[in-house]
């Protein structure tokens, strides 16, 4: 069930200071900022409505003794696996050609990251992406390089491309202008981050990109500050949505960036959107969503337009919640 959205920002909004938007030259600033007081821990925040299962598993991980980085692969990997879900991992739409090719990273709380762009055939690209931070001495792999590896690494190969996928590709190439498709309802790229009882944040996300991308196209998903970032003294924060937009503006760097200076998670999502947003004439065509995580527990989510939902699970909860957003 989603929550009252007012209910959720006034509880948040708790011992949260009113802090003007800050210039980019300010975010200079090496101190981190307490925020708000201290959640009880662990915190899990993951974007779209799949994230109750998402934040359920990594839930369990962290109960088995997980680190808060076993837990967001964990957490992403029932949507890579759902052929029923047809923006991340098997049944995620094609490319304009026909192929699946997903995107994926995570990163640790010691600043550690792995990312793989453009793979194909492989079931679970975060899992990759974390071999590609803990076993080479590279952040990101492409394409044949980064199926090569997973495959040297022992993941089989899969075909990615579902019956339905398959069908909805077959009917968009009747009626268009063989143009990717840039829209509102292209979302649902999974985005989490996790604080363990160490207080370590970790952060995961994953994508089969835009609908019927150019081939070779990469979003920002896999883009470490794009997608994802994590710095542990401060926190962390996904985006989601219009992965150009996201990579013009390395908007989850610039959340992060936001929240040393003092913002809560929920305002410097807001404020990263508001910057992207000055950007983009056209912000108002398209869908981002971010959700943030402080290194005290706090929590939160903004878009820029209405329909962005993410899941929180926190105090033995685990519930929806629909974002404000600028629009
Ligand atoms: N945000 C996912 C993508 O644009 O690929």
């Amino acid at each position: 069930m989603k929550n009252n959205r007012r209910n959720f920002i006034s509880k948040l909004s708790l011992g949260i200071a009113t802090i003007p938007a800050l210039s980019l030259a300010s975010c200079a600033q090496e101190t981190p900022v307490e925020t708000a007081p201290k959640k009880a821990l662990p915190v899990i925040i993951t974007t779209w409505d799949a994230g109750i299962v998402a934040n359920e598993a990594a839930l369990a991980n962290l109960k088995s003794g997980g680190t808060s980085l076993d837990a967001v692969e964990a957490g992403v990997m029932p949507a890579e696996a759902d052929a029923a879900n047809q923006y991340v991992g098997i049944g995620g739409k094609p490319d304009r050609d026909g192929y699946v090719t997903l995107d994926a990273c995570i990163m640790d709380w010691e600043g550690n990251a792995g990312s793989v762009c453009f793979v194909q055939d492989i079931l679970h690209p975060i899992s990759v992406a974390r071999r590609v931070m803990e076993k080479t001495p590279h952040v990101m792999l492409v394409g044949t390089g980064a199926r090569q590896f997973a495959i040297e690494e022992g993941f089989e190969t899969t075909d990615l491309l579902t019956e339905q996928s398959k069908k909805d590709w077959d009917e968009w190439r009747k009626t268009s202008e063989y143009k990717p498709v840039i829209n509102t309802e292209n979302h649902d790229t999974i985005g989490m981050l996790a604080i363990d009882e160490k207080g370590n944040i970790s952060g995961a996300c994953t994508t089969s990109g835009m609908a019927f991308k150019m081939h070779g196209r990469v979003g920002d998903s896999p883009i470490i500050g794009a997608g994802l970032f994590v710095d542990n003294e401060v926190g962390g924060a996904v985006a989601t949505g219009l992965g150009e937009a996201v990579l013009r503006t390395l908007t989850s760097f610039l959340t992060v960036e936001f929240m040393r200076n003092g913002m809560s998670p929920k305002d410097a999502c807001k404020a990263a959107l508001e910057r992207l947003a000055a950007k983009h004439k056209n912000f108002k065509d398209f869908q981002v969503g971010i959700i943030a995580l402080d290194k005290n527990g706090n929590s939160g989510g903004y878009a820029l337009q209405g329909g962005f939902t993410f899941a929180l699970a926190e105090d033995g909860k685990n519930e929806m919640f629909e974002a404000e957003s600028l629009i």
